[in-house]
């Protein structure tokens, strides 16, 4: 049986969660990391199974790769033997692409199995490609693989189609150990974006900009070993304030950047949650019924697209018409099927949503679908009237560490089941209310002495 979560809504959900660091800062990073030839500790990592995939990968170039504790990593590149990182589990993660930059950077030859991630669309990776070739390098796709060889690295001015933050990384990787100065004009502007390039920075490289939309990198012939903190997970901090908005509950989450969030904040104030930011953290508090409001997905610090499927569960909750534009992925409505099945009143045309509030979901079978998906649709499950079940949890855990525990501790019932006998368990325990409701009296007052 694969795992699914058992969920029972209905509670508001209330206390505090600390939130772990961000996957797709720690994506970068850790790829980032084998370009130095001395011990590299990267903190803060999350444990999640996107990053620990990665790790695999890394550590099958034969660099170093050292679990300190689940959190802490030590990774040393000076071991590397293999460059030709081909392999199966790269089609799942999105974040290998970045070791294609990051050696490619470092021994001007690499060859990455062609990236997979979340089905939420075509995603092309031509930037990444224009920008290497920009460098020098020459860059082809055979069987499956990317192959990037370049004798010699030379900066460049490189100004990108599209908004990518993959791209902007990858081309910050290369051009950190590349000769001269690269110009990345239209780079993205995300918060991880910054903290792979701080990080590069630690290790000796010279990036100045990132945050902008022109990041200007001077090339230095060698990185150096550094100890780092990966900035913690906004999408994290939002699908938790995300949480505390569906189901009228008052959540402080601690251990975040508040401006990270400043778009999601402020749509939730406009639909009527209290938002209070402090130094290192966010309190969500949500008494009555939100009202409607539009949005539109945008690169930072615009509203995130991996924010776009909660706060849909946040509207097709709330009083009115909302419209919810996404403009970064071609296919991230998947989701609207399963909020449909729950009672939801949603019309998608092409990339626009047309959201009809309602005044409750009800549980049904779910499945995740992808990652953001897969978290909106717990929320709408704790919200829902009934028991869900949500099948396909693999992509949940892709990027929650300890999702469902979290949220138990805010008061959730919610159960991760992994076997048929577990997944019995938990129906009992999620259908315990309602079956007390229909017991006899003295066959409860009996079973209850039992458990004492
Ligand atoms: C990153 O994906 C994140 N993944 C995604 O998070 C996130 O949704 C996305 O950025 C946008 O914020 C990681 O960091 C590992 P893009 P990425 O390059 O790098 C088009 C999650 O849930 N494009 O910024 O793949 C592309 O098709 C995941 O954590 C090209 O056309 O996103 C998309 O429409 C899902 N050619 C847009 O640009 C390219 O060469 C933005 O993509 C590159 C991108």
């Amino acid at each position: 049986m694969e795992q699914q979560y058992v969920i029972r809504g209905g509670k508001p959900l209330c206390g505090e969660v600390f939130v772990n660091g961000s996957k797709n800062a720690a994506l970068g990073i850790l790829a980032a990391a084998v370009m130095a030839d001395e011990n590299v500790t990267i903190d803060n990592i999350p444990d999640v199974q996107d990053i620990n995939t990665l790790l695999d990968v890394i550590a099958k170039t034969g660099a170093m790769v050292k679990r300190i504790d689940r959190h802490k990593v030590m990774i040393n590149g000076s071991t590397i033997n293999n460059v030709e990182v081909k392999y199966n589990e790269m089609r799942e993660i999105r974040g290998s692409y970045y070791l294609l930059g990051a050696l490619l950077g470092k021994y001007r030859h690499s060859v990455v199995t062609l990236p997979g991630g979340c089905n939420i669309g075509s995603r092309p990776i031509d930037q990444h490609i224009k920008g290497f070739r920009a460098l020098g390098a020459e860059v082809w796709i055979e069987g499956g693989n990317v192959i990037a060889d370049a004798p010699k690295l030379v900066g460049s001015h490189i100004y990108l189609d599209m908004v990518s933050v993959g791209a902007t990384i990858n081309i910050m990787l290369a051009a950190a150990l590349a000769e001269g100065k690269t110009v990345i004009e239209n780079a993205a502007k995300e918060p991880h974006i910054t903290d792979c390039a701080n990080f590069l920075n630690a290790m000796g490289a010279n990036i100045k900009g990132a945050g902008t939309d022109v990041i200007r990198i001077k090339g230095v012939s060698k990185l150096h070993g550094a100890e780092y903190s990966v900035i913690p997970d906004q999408i994290e901090t939002g699908t938790f304030m995300m949480a505390a908005a569906v189901t009228r509950g008052d959540i402080l989450i601690r251990n975040v950047i508040p401006k990270h969030l400043d778009s999601v904040s402020s749509k939730l104030r406009e639909i009527g949650c209290d938002v209070y930011e402090y130094d290192d953290s966010i309190r969500v508090k949500c008494k009555n019924r939100t009202t409607h409001t539009h949005i539109k997905t945008l690169p930072y610090p615009g509203f995130p697209t991996d924010m776009q499927p909660q706060m849909a569960v946040a509207l097709a909750l709330s009083q009115g018409t909302s419209i919810v534009t996404e403009s970064i992925f071609d296919n991230r409505f998947k989701y609207v099927d399963e909020l449909v099945k729950m009672g939801a009143q949603i019309k998608v045309e092409s990339n626009v949503a047309i959201i009809d509030g309602v005044m409750g979901l009800t549980g049904a079978t779910l499945n995740a679908l992808d990652l953001r998906a897969g978290a909106a649709l717990v929320l709408a499950a704790l919200t829902a009237r009934g028991t869900t079940y949500l099948e396909k949890v693999c992509f949940v855990k892709r990027g929650y560490e300890d999702f469902d525990a979290k949220l138990r501790s805010l008061g959730a019932q919610i159960y991760l089941a992994t076997n048929e006998r577990e997944l019995e368990k938990y129906s009992m325990i999620v259908l315990g209310d309602d079956r007390d409701k229909f017991r006899p009296e003295p066959e409860r007052i009996m079973s209850q002495s039992k458990e004492d």
